[in-house]
């Protein structure tokens, strides 16, 4: 636990708001983002990142937790963004971002987004392929306008993380192998092309990692492909993007600092350069987990309990893979505690399970609570400030619930819960067919 997770009298606070007042003047579930600890990993990053090397940047990866209020604060953080949709995008724009610090990611980026892209005149699309790259080529001719483009790279290399979630191996949807012949056609291509400046290379070698290693390789994977841009067209790299994957804790993991990941990085793109005899490049990072995981939690309201003799007892929320979908999806484990019953002895091992008609839908396999938890408690889960409300769905009929922004004490709503008619008012009564 961290110091915005307070246990005052037995009740949970969250970065200075008792969970239960929050629960009453919002109620269940709710999403809970402390501002604090968003803002504190942005300071980290800039002391060991920004401030402490010339010409970086953090560029948010804003899958993670994208809202409007979010990118206020990244903006009022000086940090980009990185989006990977016309609707993150979209999400930005209304933010009023600025445009020159927002990158766009994505393997299969439709036409339209590109075009909604050069027309808000980003300032940076990492391009996937040649077909991308021509779509771009169109685009820009048809406005008059040019862009900033870095190829995003498969470095080839395994990280340890889920399968779902690593991203840099060979066999990936994502990026351009590194085949000679393909990827110098690639880069002959961008550097031919009078509509992008191409600027460089991105890897992202996957999520959740607590080792350094991949990140490593990847980098010097992509500090060779730079020399030999250097030795085959006389070419200077002026920007290399090495993604996120820094690991959070959930449960017993123990987060690495920023440095652990970044300063051999560093060390080694500014020996290399140091050696090719030419300007250091620009260093982007793109972190989005470890900025919003454990900045958020969720609080449901605690519903039936169920007890199977010599079997296991389940204990039902108000929510469930409707808001929160990483169980199911990739057996992530959370902790959790009932957040007006801090105080208790742990006395009862229990499955926390959601509301969905699907066995599956377990949001903690194990976890022992107190005896007494029952009907109208507050059961809290932390850590599901990434890919929480960014991954929610109405499955069952659920309304994607409320998210609120907390910080000192004070809360602010920053998502209203969606109503029943908001959840179907893009549903239309159908004449001619029935
Ligand atoms: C291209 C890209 N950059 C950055 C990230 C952020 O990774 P993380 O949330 O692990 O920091 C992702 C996540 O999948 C990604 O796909």
């Amino acid at each position: 636990m961290n110091n915005i997770i307070e246990n005052k009298n037995g009740i949970l606070y969250f970065d200075g708001c008792n969970t239960l007042e929050l629960v009453k003047k919002y109620g269940t579930p709710l999403y809970v983002m402390s501002e604090t600890d968003i803002v504190d990993r942005f300071n980290q990053l800039k002391e060991c990142f920004v401030n402490k090397y010339p010409n970086t940047r953090v560029a948010y990866a804003s899958k993670a937790f994208c809202t409007v209020a979010m990118y206020q604060v990244c903006k009022r953080e000086g940090t980009c963004i990185d989006v990977v949709s016309g609707g993150e995008l979209y999400t930005a724009i209304k933010a009023e971002y600025p445009p020159e610090r927002i990158e766009f990611n994505g393997n299969n980026k439709l036409r339209s987004e590109i075009e909604l892209a050069v027309e808000y005149g980003i300032g940076r699309i990492i391009v996937d392929g040649l077909q991308e790259l021509s779509i771009i080529e169109d685009v820009c001719k048809e406005k008059n306008k040019r862009v900033k483009i870095l190829y995003r790279i498969t470095p080839g290399v395994k990280s340890s993380s889920h399968d779902y979630i690593v991203t840099g191996k060979k066999d990936s949807k994502f990026g351009i192998p590194l085949d000679d012949d393909v990827i110098m056609k690639h880069v002959k291509d961008a550097i031919d092309s009078e509509w992008v400046d191409f600027l460089g290379f991105h890897y992202h070698v996957g999520s959740q990692l607590f080792d350094n290693e991949s990140h490593l390789k990847a980098t010097k994977i992509t500090l060779d492909l730079i020399k030999k841009v250097k030795e085959k067209y006389d070419y200077n790299i002026r920007e290399i993007n090495l993604g996120g994957g820094f690991g959070v804790k959930y449960t017993d993991e123990v987060r690495k600092p920023y440095e652990y990941f970044i300063t051999p990085m560093m060390e080694m793109i500014n020996d290399y350069y140091k050696e090719l005899g030419v300007e250091l490049p620009a260093v982007v990072i793109e972190p989005g987990r470890s900025i919003v995981a454990e900045a958020g939690i969720s609080l449901y309201t605690i519903g039936s309990t169920k007890e199977i003799r010599d079997v296991r007892k389940y204990v039902s929320v108000d929510g469930g893979m409707p808001d929160n979908i990483r169980p199911a999806l990739y057996q992530a484990e959370y902790d959790g505690v009932v957040a007006n019953k801090l105080n208790e002895e742990k006395n009862d091992k229990v499955s926390v399970c959601g509301k969905c008609c699907e066995s599956g839908d377990i949001l903690i396999k194990d976890i022992d609570i107190t005896s007494t938890a029952k009907a109208g408690d507050v059961f809290a889960i932390f850590s599901t400030g990434a890919y929480g409300y960014s991954m929610a769905s109405n499955y069952n009929g659920n309304p994607i619930p409320a998210v609120v922004m907390v910080k000192d004490g004070e809360s602010e709503l920053i998502v209203k819960a969606q109503s029943y008619e908001e959840m179907i008012c893009n549903q239309l009564t159908a004449k001619k067919l029935i």
